[in-house]
């Protein structure tokens, strides 16, 4: 039954016809109401946080001493701000700079530690200050579980093997007794440990098969009893190389427990050439969402090599590097990647959110890159203010989808073309929350054209009790530490009557 839908249907009919609604794009969406999916693991709504730029030190970590009001050196205004959208775990410390990172440059007294060079990331002075002890009291203040990425690029199996050890060990091992002197009794929960990072890349320059020989040599050294129950993550491929999910899946045997994948999305797909963050038209939206939306096929494609290598579904696939990139802004630090973040932002967001929902059989974790002034970020911060982006609010509004299990559909749509282009003009995901309530996503991605949504939902729908729309009157709208409501969600009131998804919005409903 769709009660509220039936009703709006009849009441809308002859809106329906008008021309208005017939200029629009058409979308149906049927379901049984009934049928049950893959869960929605909460990990892909991960998040990344590098020494890289203002990402940790002014976005997150203020230190002790500022008059930034701060809890353990965390800017509180940062973490509150994070807690109100769950992230449920945060990648650190890196990205290239985990591979030159070493571990015991980070404990002990703050003064002792040395001073070491940033080289992937504008050659700054890295001051250590934020280390093992600090990333742990972080994550247990925004309340995330961890994902650590080890160095395999330029640091040993002995290393890596320690620093599992020191974290993770409730012997009297020495390195355990170091981790209670430096002032942490209990062994650190790890749920995800990344066996090096983009190692075709920054992360050691190397082909998959000599990866396999080194995954092996560093797994088989880590031996702490604690490591059993953390998820080993093996360094994979990116775009459309899907080499490195074939080669790891079928050649390692020994503790993986899934594949990463990067991608990031370029407006112009050219890294000389990545396009503005803030300064585009609908020509360059559409190439951003084109762009975005390959995605899609990334996931398949590996996919489809997971399930002829692992029939038995034992790897996840860890899209643990997404979001887009664009070109740095004038006048600021290129190694930086700072940038501005705007609806289309939110848009890209959902998008790729909707499609790691479809796919959540295989997508356990995702991270999106980066989460404070790195990137396609959440939070963007300038001395002592704060402003969330667009992003951070379509983590605020799909946050119910997380554990959530999905609801197979099927979504019938016009598409949205351009230049002999063609994407899908909306789409969406549909899952019962873990409060037991159903929840609807719905992405236009046209910045012009509405959408007529019949919702076809063979159940037992009787109202839609709440929605929130995120949508504004230009597509380069955007917050400023000048305007920093500019574009937030807002109630979703449309449905009462009619249901017609606005041109460029995204909306969440709750459905009862
Ligand atoms: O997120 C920025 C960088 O992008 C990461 O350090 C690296 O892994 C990727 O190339």
């Amino acid at each position: 039954m769709k009660l509220k839908v039936l009703t709006f249907s009849i009441l809308s009919a002859s809106l329906w016809t008008s021309q208005a609604f017939a200029a629009n794009h058409w979308v149906t969406i049927h379901a049984n109401l009934q049928d049950r999916g893959a869960v929605i693991n909460k990990d892909i709504y991960g998040q990344f946080a590098e020494h890289l730029g203002h990402g940790i030190y002014g976005g997150l970590w203020v230190g002790h001493d500022s008059d930034i009001p701060n809890t353990k050196g965390f800017r509180n205004d940062v973490v509150q701000a994070l807690r109100d959208i769950k992230v449920p775990l945060l990648r650190w410390p890196g990205g290239c700079f985990a591979d030159q990172y070493h571990w015991r440059d980070g404990i002990g007294p703050q003064a002792d530690r040395p001073i070491t060079i940033n080289s992937n990331w504008g050659g700054v002075d890295e001051t250590n200050a934020v280390g093992t002890h600090e990333f742990f009291d972080l994550a247990d203040l925004i309340g995330a579980d961890t994902y650590i990425n080890g160095n395999l690029g330029t640091g040993s199996a002995q290393e890596m093997a320690d620093w599992i050890e020191y974290m993770t060990s409730d012997s009297d091992s020495a390195l355990a007794n170091q981790r209670r002197a430096n002032g942490r009794r209990e062994p650190w929960n790890i749920t995800y440990f990344g066996i090096g990072n983009e190692a075709w890349g920054c992360g050691g320059n190397m082909g998959p098969e000599q990866y396999v020989g080194l995954y092996d040599q560093y797994r088989s050294a880590i031996q702490a009893p604690a490591a059993k129950d953390i998820l080993f993550v093996g360094s994979g491929g990116t775009t459309e190389d899907t080499a490195w999910t074939d080669v790891l899946s079928d050649q390692i045997h020994n503790g993986m427990d899934g594949i990463s994948f990067h991608f990031y999305t370029l407006p112009n797909d050219d890294w000389d050439n990545k396009g503005s963050a803030t300064e585009f038209d609908n020509t360059m939206w559409f190439n951003t969402l084109a762009r975005t939306y390959r995605m899609k096929t990334y996931l398949k494609d590996n996919i489809d090599i997971l399930d002829r290598n692992d029939p038995s579904g034992q790897l996840g696939f860890y899209v643990d590097e997404w979001g887009t990139w664009y070109d740095t802004e004038e006048g600021r630090e290129p190694g930086f990647l700072y940038q501005q973040n705007t609806l289309r932002d939110a848009v890209v967001a959902a998008v790729n959110l909707n499609l790691f929902h479809e796919y959540a059989k295989r997508v356990h974790m995702t991270n999106i890159a980066q989460m404070v002034n790195v990137l396609q970020a959440m939070i963007l911060t300038d001395g002592a203010k704060m402003v969330k982006t667009p992003t951070y609010y379509i983590y605020d509004m799909y946050k119910v989808f997380q554990d959530a299990k999905s609801i197979p559909f099927t979504l019938d749509t016009t598409q949205y073309s351009m230049n002999g282009k063609e994407l899908p003009a909306v789409t969406a995901s549909l899952a019962q929350g873990t409060d037991g309530r159903l929840y609807m996503a719905l992405v236009n991605l046209d910045p012009e054209k509405d959408a007529n949504i019949d919702l076809d939902l063979n159940g037992e729908i009787n109202t839609i009790l709440a929605g929130r729309i995120l949508t504004a009157s230009t597509i380069t709208a955007k917050n400023t530490f000048d305007d920093q409501h500019a574009i937030e969600p807002q109630p979703f009131q449309d449905w009462a009557d009619y249901f017609v998804l606005p041109a460029k919005s995204v909306v969440v409903l709750t459905l009862k």
